[in-house]
């Protein structure tokens, strides 16, 4: 899988990144760095191509998920992390997601799917990436960016998911904002003052 992983310090947490459809690993770069410049950073490239754009699962319309695909993708990628935690020399048991939108979708899928592969997440402007049983995720915290008029994540997607994630014991927080399906600034200061809450 193609990645950059940057090493700030072994004994700090590390970010792990996905970008949105049509980015690509150095897209969240500068937005960790802004959220916490103290954590090493692994982020990956989306492997599946859509007309030219990166993702990380195919989809067969806007909103309407292949899940088999996703299923199949998920699994690679905790195996990827797994995989790189043993290469680079990263704690698994301290890896925080930062995804955004297709990349939020997927960090999502991989915390539906296995109760230990993040320590903390942020997911901003996520849909509910499948509908499943969920694991147990006492010990992990959320935070959902979600956007009161995101065309493409609705409100009703965020409070789902919101409701799922803390139906399975995770320590949820859900943001809102009002600039559609975009990061804005204020959001980001929210995640900054949230990760720094919750690693005090
Ligand atoms: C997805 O396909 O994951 C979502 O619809 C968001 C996006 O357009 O990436």
């Amino acid at each position: 899988m193609k990645h950059i992983f940057r090493k700030e310090n072994l004994s700090k947490p590390t970010f792990l990144l996905f970008h949105g459809t049509g980015g690509d690993e150095k897209d969240l770069l500068a937005l960790a760095h802004f959220i916490q410049p103290e954590y090493n950073v692994l982020s990956v490239r989306g492997e599946v191509n859509e007309n030219g754009m990166n993702r990380f699962f195919r989809r067969i319309s806007e909103g309407v998920f292949d899940e088999v695909d996703l299923v199949y993708r998920t699994h690679q990628l905790k195996e990827f992390i797994d995989q790189a935690s043993i290469d680079y020399g990263f704690d698994k048991n301290h890896v925080i997601a930062l995804g955004y939108s297709n990349g939020a979708n997927i960090a999502g899928s991989l915390l539906f799917h296995y109760s230990n592969v993040f320590e903390k997440a942020i997911l901003l402007h996520p849909m509910v990436p499948i509908r499943k049983e969920l694991p147990d995720l006492s010990g992990v915290s959320i935070f959902i960016g979600a956007g009161k008029n995101d065309p493409i994540c609705p409100p009703e997607e965020s409070i789902e998911l919101n409701e799922l994630l803390l139906s399975a014991h995770a320590d949820v927080t859900l943001h809102w904002e009002n600039n559609g399906h975009r990061i804005s600034e204020s959001e980001l200061n929210a995640v900054k003052q949230w990760l720094k809450n919750k690693s005090a």
